[in-house]
């Protein structure tokens, strides 16, 4: 079939207005917008603006009505307690009308902040719809985050109510969520009126009543046998659904702001044209809720338009082997499978010549989607020979909530170029500036960016942190949003997407900051200078790897200060961090202004070829630094 993307591109360029105003007659507005657009509102723009309307209505209730209750809407399953279970759109419908019932009668209403720090399980999913019914905002926190960085969000959410459960399930371990829910508590100045925590059978945890705990289940218990209705609250289409903290360069996450409206429409208009699945089918995105994919892809996408979506407790490979995937797909018949390149990485070195794929029968797979990090052509290739589907990379981040660039299975599949994400989706004028603001020409190296404004379903503030999104995303191409990656859009219009231009790694497909792990080390006290950067690894893209600086008077053995660094930032940031390489250098190299040469390091430890810096302050120090990666079997 020849591909309609450059004919919808087109109709989007012609008039965004008409063509997001035609997409919004999918969605259900209880009242509708007097205007598509409004370019004076917000910081550039908002959409849909005078709308009402509910996402919980739009993903549950409207599909109920319209005779898809008894269909699957979600299916658990998990490897890792061998649980497998499917609710129809009318039992999730009542989940998450017991959910809400629980919490509107513990107070929460429309603009309250719920935070969710849950592991992969149908509650988890459920609150987040129960949180959208009552127009409260949720905030989901990653479970791999340690107790600080969910103080942080604590704090800057202002969250009145917090929904966890005893613990998350690693391979090989147990993860108590509630210590470190008592200790983020304990450490954050805004106190939750309450917390409610689903137990586990793996692990109970004790509850503490006077500290406002309440049992989860046994709540939503009573509200489900006493058939509580709870209508689904109007919100403008303005108003926030959620906001999701994202790593920014500093130890201070950024509160990504997503309204309903335009979500909603983004999101529907994705199913059917990127992804290409119909309604009544099984769309799986093997992420976390945590993350941006698990919203857009675990959550809103697959239900607004009426899929079944999966819900994965298990890691791609060891739980129990390379083949859990594939059994996943065969045995839910799903259409459309979404992951990290990384995840295709570990099932391919432990699985190289495809021996779990052909246990299973994959027929009904037609494409896999991998986005969150560069997905290296090798991986792709391997993924298209042992699946024979299309692979498709896809370009996106916590910020825009859907993807910038993409090759769309709905509209029809454009020709590959291995290592580009393809081309920009509707919503996206992509261009590649210079350091000046001035464009580039067509195949050389630049800041990407995307010109304002915004399409809907894109972030439209930072919480609480207005003056930030401008100067941090808006301010510096005047007219344009700052991805903040670097790249390439070459003559036929693809996208390379080659590096981040900021302290952000992408390490497992997980989106971390070196600047807030610098800040960590630094509070070590043996430790007087220290740089973190991202180095290259086979299996996870990027791993942290940390060069410190020790005080003159310090006498310890490097090996204890390296462990006790290392513990450190699993302590305030979290396991997810994987940092875990850590080297002691004599001096960092600088500028003559003291700043410190990050990205040439980088070069070095990755063996990329690099020039002196011309503004460099002691050339020799590169010497030291090359050495001590060298050592370490780097560089
Ligand atoms: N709760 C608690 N701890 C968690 C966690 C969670 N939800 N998720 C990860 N962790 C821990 C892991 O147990 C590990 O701890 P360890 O240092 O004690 O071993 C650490 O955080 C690092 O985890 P991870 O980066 O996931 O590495 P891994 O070695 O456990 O697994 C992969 C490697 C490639 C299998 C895994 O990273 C993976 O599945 N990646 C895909 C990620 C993804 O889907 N991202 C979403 C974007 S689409
Ligand atoms: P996150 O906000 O966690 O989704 O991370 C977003 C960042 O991941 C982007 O800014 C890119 O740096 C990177 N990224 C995501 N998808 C891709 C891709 N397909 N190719 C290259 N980099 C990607």
């Amino acid at each position: 079939m020849e591909s309609k993307y450059l004919d919808t591109y087109r109709s989007w360029e012609r008039d965004p207005e008409a063509f997001w105003g035609e997409q919004a007659a999918k969605i259900h507005w209880f009242r509708p917008a007097d205007k598509v657009f409004d370019a004076d509102m917000g910081a550039y723009g908002r959409w849909f603006v005078g709308a009402e309307t509910n996402t919980c209505h739009n993903c549950l209730d409207r599909h109920v009505a319209a005779g898809r209750g008894e269909q699957a809407a979600v299916i658990y399953d998990s490897p890792m307690t061998g649980e497998k279970r499917s609710f129809t759109y009318n039992e999730v419908l009542t989940e998450v009308t017991a959910i809400a019932a629980v919490l509107r009668n513990h107070g929460v209403t429309k603009g309250d902040r719920v935070i969710i720090y849950m592991p992969m399980i149908p509650e988890a999913v459920f609150s987040m719809l129960a949180c959208a019914r009552l127009g409260a905002i949720h905030s989901v926190v990653f479970g791999g985050f340690a107790a600080h960085e969910l103080a942080t969000r604590i704090d800057d959410s202002k969250a009145k109510v917090i929904i966890s459960a005893s613990c998350g399930l690693e391979p090989g371990r147990i993860v108590p969520y509630k210590p470190l829910l008592d200790h983020a508590i304990d450490m954050a100045q805004v106190k939750p009126e309450y917390c409610f925590v689903l137990q586990r059978d793996q692990l109970h945890a004790p509850l503490r009543y006077e500290h406002g705990d309440v049992d989860f289940a046994k709540a939503v218990d009573v509200e489900r046998a006493n058939g509580t209705d709870i209508r689904c609250e109007p919100v403008l289409a303005t108003d926030p659904l959620y906001v999701l903290y994202t790593s920014g360069t500093t130890g201070q996450p950024k509160g990504v702001v997503r309204d309903n409206g335009g979500h909603m429409v983004a999101l529907q208009w994705t199913m059917e044209n990127i992804y290409g699945v119909a309604p009544g089918e099984v769309f799986w995105a093997a992420s976390d809720i945590g993350w941006v994919v698990g919203h857009s892809y675990i959550v809103y996408g697959p239900l607004l338009a009426g899929n079944t979506t999966v819900i994965f407790e298990g890691k791609p490979i060891g739980t129990p082997d390379a083949g859990t995937f594939w059994r996943v797909v065969s045995e839910h018949d799903v259409k459309a499978l979404f992951t990290a390149p990384t995840a295709f990485r570990a099932i391919r070195r432990d699985d190289p010549d495809g021996d779990h794929i052909r246990r299973y029968d994959l027929s009904g797979l037609r494409s896999l989607f991998l986005a969150g990090e560069r997905a290296d052509p090798e991986t792709i290739k391997w993924a298209e020979r042992m699946l024979e589907v299309p692979v498709i990379d896809h370009w996106w981040q916590t910020e825009t909530g859907w993807p910038m660039a993409a090759n769309p299975a709905g509209l029809g599949l454009l020709p590959v170029k291995y290592g580009s994400p393809t081309v920009a989706m509707p919503g996206y004028a992509i261009d590649v500036l210079d350091d000046a603001g001035h464009p580039v020409r067509k195949g050389t190296l630049g800041n990407i960016v995307v010109k304002l404004p915004m399409p809907p379903g894109c972030l439209v503030t930072f919480w609480n942190a207005e003056e930030r999104f401008r100067s941090s995303c808006l301010e510096e191409f005047p007219g344009y949003y700052k991805t903040a990656d670097a790249g390439i859009v070459d003559d036929d219009g693809y996208v390379f997407v080659m590096a981040r231009t900021d302290d952000i790694i992408n390490c497992a497909g997980h989106r971390l900051s070196t600047g807030a792990m610098e800040e960590v080390c630094a509070m070590h006290p043996d430790v007087a200078e220290c740089a973190v950067i991202g180095i290259a690894d086979d299996l996870k893209g990027q791993i942290p790897c940390g060069f410190l600086v020790l005080k003159n008077n310090v006498s310890r053995d490097f090996s204890v200060i390296q462990r006790e660094v290392v513990q450190l930032v699993r302590d305030e940031i979290g396991p997810v961090a994987a940092f875990k390489t850590v080297m002691k250098v004599e001096r960092l190299p600088k500028t003559r202004s003291g700043k410190i040469l990050r990205g040439t390091m980088q070069k070095i430890a990755d063996g990329l070829p690099w020039k002196m810096p011309a503004t460099i302050d002691d050339p020799a120090i590169l010497d030291e630094i090359s050495t001590v990666l060298r050592q370490h079997g780097h560089g």
